[in-house]
C-alpha cells in the first residue's frame, strides 16, 4: 500500500452558484475517500444549486455559508473563522467559479464567506471556471481570469461541449478527474515546467488479427502511458497520444491518436516524431503476429489451431530520430538492469524505465515500482508510487534530456 497524496491534506472547497454546483458533491466525496479533510464553503447563490447538507454529510464537516456563521463548529472563533480556515488550509479550490466570483476575486472583494476567506489565503489557490460559452468568452472575464492566472494563481480551465443553457461550446467545467489530477500536481509542488516542449506518449497493447473476431493481445491496460500523457499535459507540454486499444480515460486537449496493430502504431509515430521534442514509448507492442489474418472467422471444426507468427517491426529500433529525444521502457522478469542497459544501448534511446511486472507493479495495476536508467548509466530506483507519481518522476528526469 502506498500513502496518497491526498493523504491528511487540508483543502479548502469553495463552490459558487452556477449549475455544476452539483459536480462538487463527486469532489468532496473523492478527496475525502482519497484521506483528505475537506471543508465547504459555499456563496449565498451555490445553495440555490446544491444543498448544505450533501456537502456537510459527504465531507464530515460543516459547511459555511454565512460569513457571520451563528453556530461556527470546528473550533473555529466566530469573529476570525475566515482566518482559521485561510491558515489550516494546504490548497483551496473552487470549483465551480461563476464569472461573478472570478471577477470579486481578481478586484479583492470580500463580500461574502467564500470571497473574504480567498482574501486571507496563504496556500496555492485553484479555481476551475464554469459558464454559459459567452459568458465565459466575455473579454472581462478571460481578462479577470488572465490576471488571476499572473498573479501565480492556478486556473483550471473549462472544457468545449454541451451546456446547461442548450447551447454548445467552451465553459463546461473541467473533468472532475483532471480536477483532482490537478490539484495533486500542485500539492506535489509540480509546476508547468514543460512548458513548449512537444511530447509523443505511446501507450497499451498492440492486438494482431488471427481472423475477423480473435486477435493476440497482450496484458497492458494503458494506465502507465496515459499517465504520462496526462502528467506532461498538466505541467504544460503539447502532448500527442498514440494508443493501442485501451479504456483509460484522458483529457480532451490530449490529441488522440487510436491505432490497433504494431504496424498500425508504426506508422503513426514514424510520422510524428519529428514533430516532437520527446517521444515516451511506454507502449507494450506486441512483438509477433500471426503471419496472415484469415478473412473470414476461423471455424473450430479441425479441432486443433495451428497459428504461425513473423515478427513484428520493433518501432524503436526502425526509427531515425534527427533531433527527436527517445525513452523507452524495458519489461524484464530477470538479469533486469542488465537487460534494460542493453535495450538503451541497442535501441540509442536517451533513457530507459525498467518496470518489473509484479502484484503491485506493472499490468493492470494503479500502481508501480519503476528504476530510471540514464544514458550515461546512472540509475534511479523509485519506491512503490502510484502509475500518477511515477510518471512525474519519469517526467522530472526526461526534462533534463531536453534541457
Ligand atoms: N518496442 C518497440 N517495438 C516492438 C517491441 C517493443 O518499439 N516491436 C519498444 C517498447 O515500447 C519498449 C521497448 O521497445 O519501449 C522495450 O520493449 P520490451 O517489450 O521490454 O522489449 P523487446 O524489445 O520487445 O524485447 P524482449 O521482448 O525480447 O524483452
Amino acid at each position: 500500500m502506498i500513502k496518497d497524496t491526498f493523504q491528511g491534506k487540508k483543502i479548502l472547497l469553495g463552490v459558487t452558484g452556477c449549475i455544476a454546483a452539483y459536480k462538487s458533491g463527486f469532489i468532496v466525496r473523492e478527496l475525502t475517500k482519497r484521506g483528505a479533510e475537506v471543508r465547504v464553503v459555499l456563496t449565498p447563490s451555490a445553495v440555490e444549486f446544491i444543498a448544505p447538507l450533501t456537502l456537510s454529510s459527504l465531507s464530515h464537516n460543516d459547511v459555511v455559508v454565512n460569513t457571520f456563521p451563528v453556530n461556527q463548529k470546528n473550533g473555529t472563533d466566530l469573529s476570525t473563522w475566515h482566518i482559521d480556515y485561510a491558515l489550516w488550509a494546504d490548497l483551496m479550490l473552487i470549483a465551480p467559479a461563476t464569472i461573478n466570483t472570478i471577477a470579486k476575486i481578481s478586484y479583492g472583494f470580500a463580500d461574502n464567506a467564500l470571497t473574504t476567506l480567498v482574501t486571507a489565503l496563504r496556500s496555492p489557490l485553484v479555481i476551475a471556471p464554469a459558464a454559459d460559452v459567452d459568458m465565459y468568452n466575455n473579454p472581462i472575464n478571460k481578462e479577470n481570469l488572465l490576471k488571476l492566472e499572473k498573479l501565480g494563481h492556478h486556473i483550471i480551465y473549462p472544457e468545449s461541449g454541451e451546456l446547461a443553457s442548450g447551447l454548445s461550446g467552451e465553459g463546461r467545467l473541467a473533468d472532475v478527474n483532471k480536477i483532482l489530477d490537478t490539484v495533486e500536481l500542485i500539492l506535489s509542488g509540480y509546476k508547468k515546467d514543460l512548458s513548449g516542449k512537444k511530447i509523443l506518449v505511446s501507450a497499451g497493447p498492440t492486438y494482431e488479427d488471427i481472423d475477423p473476431v480473435r486477435f493476440i493481445g497482450n496484458r497492458s491496460s494503458g494506465k502507465m502511458g496515459y499517465a504520462i500523457a496526462k502528467s506532461a499535459y498538466l505541467r504544460g507540454a503539447d502532448v500527442t497520444l498514440v494508443s493501442g486499444p485501451s479504456s483509460q480515460n484522458f483529457y480532451p486537449e490530449i490529441k488522440m491518436m487510436k491505432v490497433r496493430s504494431a504496424s498500425g502504431m508504426e506508422q503513426v509515430i514514424k510520422k510524428e516524431i519529428e514533430k516532437n521534442d520527446l517521444l515516451i514509448m511506454s507502449a507494450a507492442v506486441s512483438d509477433f503476429r500471426p503471419v496472415k489474418a484469415a478473412s473470414n472467422k476461423i471455424k473450430k471444426e479441425k479441432g486443433i489451431m495451428e497459428l504461425k507468427m513473423s515478427l513484428n517491426p520493433d518501432i524503436l529500433s526502425s526509427i531515425k530520430a534527427k533531433k527527436t529525444k527517445v525513452i523507452g521502457f524495458a519489461l524484464e522478469t530477470e538479469n533486469e538492469i542488465k537487460n534494460a542497459k542493453k535495450k538503451l544501448s541497442d535501441k540509442n534511446l536517451d533513457m530507459i524505465v525498467l518496470n518489473s511486472p509484479g502484484k503491485e507493479s506493472g499490468f493492470e495495476v494503479d500502481t508501480n515500482r519503476v528504476t530510471i536508467i540514464r544514458k550515461d548509466g546512472k540509475s534511479i530506483k523509485l519506491p512503490l508510487l502510484s502509475k500518477f507519481q511515477s510518471a512525474n518522476k519519469i517526467l522530472s528526469e526526461a526534462k533534463k534530456i531536453l534541457e
